[in-house]
């Protein structure tokens, strides 16, 4: 129908006879003479019809946005006065001579021009529509550019694609499941994969040694912008590499993506230890590109009658931590609430502050609540640590650790949002060395999964669990944990003890995992991988604001998909063969 498409026009095509294919973007009639904005998936080009054309001239101004149009003309060069610098195609225009209409379209929801922002909701609502805007048309391109590249590397490494089922029982990767009832098997469900993490290892063991797949996830969790009950992983695993290797392809992936399709050469990822990135910036996923640290304190504080900061810093589980920023003597009494309030929705139960006006002049330079609480010899040593400087404000936060490192590592990002302190560029890092539990003894839960390898032996392991670090890793990027993976347990003993220190009993055990205890029976290698949230590096790489933008038909954060109404009710009889009775 078409020879080629009309928004890949350019000034080499002048003379070119062409016929075009798309949408009307837009069309204005100036005194006799009709302009169509032509729309298809390169970009737009500018149609003219002179009133010689006849019928043509006629249904060319009988034509409304989104009608689905055919055109045949000339490409020709514009006048120097009528030159769109704005537009790729803006040098040139077709010189229309026959139009066919090849679909009408009722008036657009919306404006599709991509300036005119609308709700979220109506442009998932019609996202077929939404989905023509070029902005979303080069986020979707760029997705198919990233999983290509990525696919021609791992094939160029010896990784092999393999499907794993979607329809399978629960891995434990930390979300609800979503289930799916079974109707030969009443009563009993399905659950939709959070992860093909038991399967990828399962294919170590039958020998495929590097395996990677494109793999659709799902996960009942809280929704936020990084978040989507549906996403995709690019999951990948090996046998017989160390952790240092499987690292490395990972980094090399993302350096060879980042190279080819943004220009940029990414340096080295540095590695920071949980413990020194939850110490320095209060995250596990920290964004290098703010240039403030959280400082600790506890040693300066013990010894202050000031309680909110002696007995935090007297107590192990807690900490007194302060957080410098350049700048921020400026910030009103009430920014200051806001922060405090902001802090208190981590959990934070007050936020000190000290403004640094003058240095020269000792306590009577510095304005704050907490000043008069502690000693100035105390108090100098405190800001020279900090670094303090003229024109600062420092925050602090003491209490316990988990709540001081969340809401200090919140804070520090709101306020270099708020000060413009974010430095341009991309900063990935590696963080290693993470516990493997969580929580306390009778109580403990994996800070990866349940099947990555403790660093230590089971002795130790068993001995003391919440002191044991595992040989897990995740990438981070600005900010974004990329992805995350590790070197996984391949003996059924320290399977088993780990299941078991999670309080997952012998009985339950082997009731969900029996396959997998079984398997690492039957030789199975040393294997480890990982994998990439897809969606949020396409988010990242088209520096887009949610994953929602960069995933074709997305859910909202209440995970509904508002164009097909799912989830939706089903007939009554699709439920009783289901063996299942809705209450109510
Ligand atoms: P993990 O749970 O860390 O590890 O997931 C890996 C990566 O997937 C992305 N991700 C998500 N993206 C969008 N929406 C979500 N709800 C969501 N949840 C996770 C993140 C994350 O880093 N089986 C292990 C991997 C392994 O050990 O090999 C796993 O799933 O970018
Ligand atoms: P208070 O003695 O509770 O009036 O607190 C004095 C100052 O310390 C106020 O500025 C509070 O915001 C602050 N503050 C109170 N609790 C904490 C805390 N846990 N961490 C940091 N600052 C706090």
């Amino acid at each position: 129908m078409r020879t080629r498409y009309g928004g890949s026009l350019r000034k080499e095509h002048i003379e070119d006879e062409v016929t075009l294919c798309g949408w009307v973007d837009r069309r204005r009639d100036h005194g006799g003479v009709i302009f169509l904005d032509l729309r298809d998936r390169d970009g737009i080009v500018q149609v003219v019809f002179d009133p010689d054309t006849g019928e043509n001239f006629q249904r060319a101004d009988t034509v409304r946005s989104e009608y689905v149009i055919s055109i045949k003309g000339r490409v020709r060069a514009r006048s120097q006065s009528t030159i769109n610098p704005d537009m790729s195609t803006g040098e040139i225009e077709i010189l229309g001579k026959e139009l066919e209409i090849l679909n009408s379209s009722k008036t657009p929801p919306f404006q599709m021009d991509e300036y005119t922002s609308v709700g979220e909701e109506v442009r998932l609502k019609h996202r077929y529509m939404d989905l023509r805007r070029g902005e979303m048309q080069n986020r979707l391109r760029l997705r198919s550019k990233i999983t290509s590249i990525v696919r021609n590397f791992l094939e160029s490494e010896e990784f092999l694609d393999i499907e794993t089922p979607l329809l399978t029982r629960a891995t434990p990767e930390g979300a609800r499941d979503y289930l799916v009832p079974s109707r030969t098997y009443p009563g009993s469900f399905f659950a939709l994969p959070q992860s093909p993490q038991l399967f990828k290892q399962l294919l170590m063991i039958s020998g495929f040694d590097k395996y990677y797949q494109i793999a659709k996830c799902f996960r009942d969790e809280d929704l936020r912008a990084d978040r989507q009950p549906e996403f995709t992983q690019i999951d990948i695993e090996t046998a017989f590499l160390d952790q240092l290797a499987i690292m490395d392809i990972a980094e090399k992936l993302v350096k060879n993506l980042f190279k080819e399709l943004l220009k940029i050469e990414l340096i080295d990822f540095p590695k920071i230890t949980w413990f020194e990135a939850l110490d320095k910036y209060g995250s596990d996923k920290p964004d290098l590109r703010i240039p403030l640290k959280l400082i600790s304190l506890d040693d300066l504080m013990k010894s202050v009658e000031f309680k909110v900061f002696r007995e935090p810093a007297d107590d192990s589980e807690s900490r007194v931590a302060g957080l410098r920023v350049p700048g921020g003597a400026k910030f009103s009494r009430k920014e200051i609430d806001e922060f405090t309030d902001y802090v208190g929705s981590y959990g934070a139960k007050g936020l000190a502050w000290i403004k640094v006006n003058d240095l020269s002049e000792g306590t009577q330079g510095l304005q704050s609540p907490i000043v008069k609480f502690i000693p100035d010899s105390i108090l100098s040593e405190m800001l020279r640590r900090l670094g303090a400087e003229n024109g600062d404000i420092i925050f602090f936060g003491a209490g316990i650790s988990n709540v001081v490192n969340e809401s200090l590592g919140a804070l520090r990002v709101k306020v270099a949002e708020a000060l413009d302190l974010i430095e341009e560029g991309w900063k990935p890092l590696w963080i290693v060395d993470f516990p493997m539990f969580e929580g306390s003894s009778g109580n403990l839960s994996a800070l990866h999964h349940p099947f990555t390898a403790p660093d230590c032996s089971l002795e130790q392991l068993i001995k003391s669990p919440e002191q044991a670090c595992s040989q897990a890793y995740d990438m981070v990027l600005n900010g974004t944990e990329l992805g995350g993976g590790s070197i996984r347990i391949h003996d059924k003993k320290t399977q088993e003890t780990v299941l078991q220190l999670l309080g997952i009993e012998k009985q339950e055990a082997n009731e969900k995992f029996g396959f997998l205890l079984s398997a690492l029976e039957y030789g199975a290698p040393p294997h480890g991988g990982l994998a990439f949230g897809l969606d949020r590096l396409v988010m990242l790489m088209s520096n887009a604001d949610s994953i929602r933008d960069v995933i074709a038909f997305p859910k909202t954060q209440s995970a509904q998909c508002v164009m097909t109404d799912a989830p939706g009710m089903v007939s009554r009889n699709q439920v009783s063969e289901l063996g299942i009775r809705i209450k109510n």
